[in-house]
């Protein structure tokens, strides 16, 4: 890559090892402190907390945890699509792929991908794009499992990641998005979003992508609300999160976790509920709130699709379907596609 874009895309680049390398934006961009974001979201009659504040250190080991509840069924369920499907998939990309992966790859899922990458070449780069730190140390687990594996981390947005991306070389890409967290969009960006991956590939390029489908009202509401309360507590980690960063008083006693599946809209609407008239001082970002009793805080939406949808979807962005493979329940889906130009 050369220089002139390195220094245009304002990253750094940082060598761990002759492996393991990664590239983070000096901080010049002009993006919106935390408290500034809190200070207007909350600052309104409809308070909401935008989804991308649960995952502090405390926040990511909870999802971590919700991933292997027994009512999750989302990431046991792509895992075994990915189990079932390895040789079906490594027949789509026996040529050399890099590996980019939105999200960094702590999870099984990544490896079970890097497992028919490495099978099929000495020498596999991946590319994680994320925006915690976090990469690098996962990075360093995986490099101890496979040996021909390279490592180029990305510390940004996805949607820079993936122009830093674009810019990079001419090898062919294998991005995947998994888990389902394109269901965290809204619908607009979510669009938008996979406009911005379609343009940012090429030719001979492959994305997959992991999405929940719609299914029994009850499962997805204990997908959401589990016995063991580790959902609740990843929700109401959002609020210690901002007693500890912004100076707040937060008593989260006097909150409840709550999980509906809207069926018109087809997802799960996570909230924050308070329990009592309360108000709440949040001083680094000057706020001072009152809650009415049930009022609501809202934290998440988790769109869930028909697969009809999924691929009106796709196509509607620019996408030539390759392959969707799904779970013998018709529970989760999983779906390769190209750039719609390609043969
Ligand atoms: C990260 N994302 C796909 C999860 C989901 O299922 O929407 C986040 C989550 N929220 C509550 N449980 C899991």
């Amino acid at each position: 890559m050369s220089n002139t874009i390195q220094k245009n895309l304002n990253y750094k680049k940082y060598v761990v090892s002759s492996k393991l390398q990664y590239f983070k934006l000096h901080s010049s961009k002009t993006e919106k402190t935390f408290a500034e974001e809190i200070s207007s979201s909350l600052n309104h009659d409809s308070k909401f907390i935008n989804p991308k504040f649960f995952y502090d250190k405390k926040g990511s080991d909870l999802f971590e945890k919700i991933c292997s509840l027994p009512e999750y069924y989302l990431t046991r369920t792509e895992i075994s699509i990915l189990r079932k499907f390895q040789p079906e998939l490594s027949s789509y990309i026996d040529e050399n792929f890099r590996l980019v992966e939105l999200g960094s790859g702590t999870s099984v899922k990544t490896r079970l991908i890097l497992d028919v990458l490495t099978q099929l070449h000495d020498s596999v780069d991946y590319f994680p794009i994320d925006i915690s730190e976090i990469l690098t140390e996962s990075s360093e687990e995986l490099l101890k499992n496979y040996a021909g594996l390279h490592i180029t981390g990305i510390i940004d947005t996805y949607e820079d990641g993936l122009e830093f991306l674009k810019n990079f070389d001419k090898k062919k890409n294998l991005i995947i998005f998994l888990g389902s967290s394109f269901g965290n969009f809204s619908p607009n960006d979510g669009f938008e979003f996979l406009q911005k991956i379609n343009s940012t590939m090429k030719s001979g390029d492959l994305f997959l992508i992991g999405l929940d489908l719609i299914k029994d009202k009850q499962i997805l509401e204990s997908a959401y609300d589990d016995s063991q309360g580790v959902t609740a507590k990843f929700n109401l980690n959002i609020l210690s999160r901002i007693n500890a960063e912004l100076d707040a008083d937060f008593n989260l006693k006097n909150f409840s976790h709550l999980a509906i599946y809207n069926e018109e809209k087809q997802r799960i609407e996570m909230y924050l509920k308070s329990l009592v008239n309360q108000s709440v001082v949040v001083s680094k970002s000057n706020l001072l709130l009152n809650f009415k009793k049930d009022e609501l805080i809202h934290t998440e939406h988790s769109h869930k699709y028909k697969l009809s949808q999924i691929h009106e979807l796709l196509d509607s962005a620019g996408f030539q379907i390759k392959h969707t493979w799904l779970d013998d329940n018709k529970y989760f889906s999983l779906t390769l596609v190209s750039i719609k130009s390609d043969p």
